[in-house]
């Protein structure tokens, strides 16, 4: 079985004062965890410290949205994955389909980010999935095995075991809208077949788009999906709190 993931991506939100009582409070909340399940936090960049600290000795984990594709030097604004490995990261989002969109990040760029990490020994959770074009022309499935095919292209075959991958359709992030169960669990077993085609392993598939208190069980149920990549609901704790009690 593959191990899951609830990973909150917070995006640019967030103060010092209020990722404090946010994290305090999921802390009191959640006292039970699931066997075989990992949750992650990932807040901006400044305040990596801040989560390192509230989540000394808890089971929570907490890591980055982005990462650099070099190493250190002249690139204003970047962070590298020996940043985050010293701010004991364990995991980075990559890949995120508004980084594609907004900073015109391309696969060969994200197979390089995921490189950066893995040699850290940070687990990349690289996002890929359609837009709504593509959706409605049933390119779906076409348009994740390209990005797959380039990542696999640029990531060597030995790391993809601590690889996650978050399947995001565009046009589900942020609206409320949501693909069918069977099209979620479909386009996920999809992933985990191409990744057993060309790795010779599963491995871990999240959904991420519009992820809610009130259908984040019914997704939990479906058998290839290992968790969600959560982004509105994520800012409230009692609502990520009840995301992560539908694996509980
Ligand atoms: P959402 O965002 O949960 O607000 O739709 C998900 C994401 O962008 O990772």
């Amino acid at each position: 079985m593959n191990q899951k993931y609830i990973v909150a991506n917070w995006k640019m939100n967030g103060v010092w004062s209020q990722n404090s009582s946010f994290i305090q409070t999921l802390k009191q909340s959640i006292t039970q965890f699931p066997e075989g399940v990992s949750v992650v936090i990932c807040p901006p960049y400044p305040y990596l410290m801040q989560a390192k600290g509230l989540l000394d000795n808890s089971v929570i984990a907490h890591g980055a949205q982005n990462v650099s594709h070099q190493d250190n030097g002249a690139w204003t604004g970047e962070v590298s994955a020996s940043m985050l490995q010293d701010l004991a990261c364990t995991y980075a989002i990559v890949g995120h389909s508004e980084r594609r969109a907004y900073y015109h990040e391309d696969d060969a760029t994200i197979a390089a980010k995921a490189v950066k990490l893995l040699d850290k020994g940070i687990q990349p959770i690289i996002c890929v999935g359609e837009s709504l074009a593509q959706k409605q022309s049933g390119e779906t499935q076409v348009v994740i095995t390209a990005q797959l095919s380039a990542l696999i292209a640029g990531i060597a075959t030995k790391h993809w075991s601590n690889i996650v991958i978050a399947y995001e359709p565009i046009w589900s992030i942020g609206t409320g809208l949501l693909p069918s169960l069977t099209d979620i669990e479909d386009t996920c077993a999809h992933i985990q077949a191409f990744a057993q085609q060309h790795l010779g392993h599963t491995c871990s598939v999240l959904y991420g788009g519009s992820v809610k208190a009130d259908n984040a069980t019914s997704m939990a149920n479906l058998p290839h999906v290992d968790g969600f990549l959560v982004g509105g609901a994520s800012l409230d704790p009692a609502a990520f709190a009840a995301i992560i009690q539908a694996y509980i």
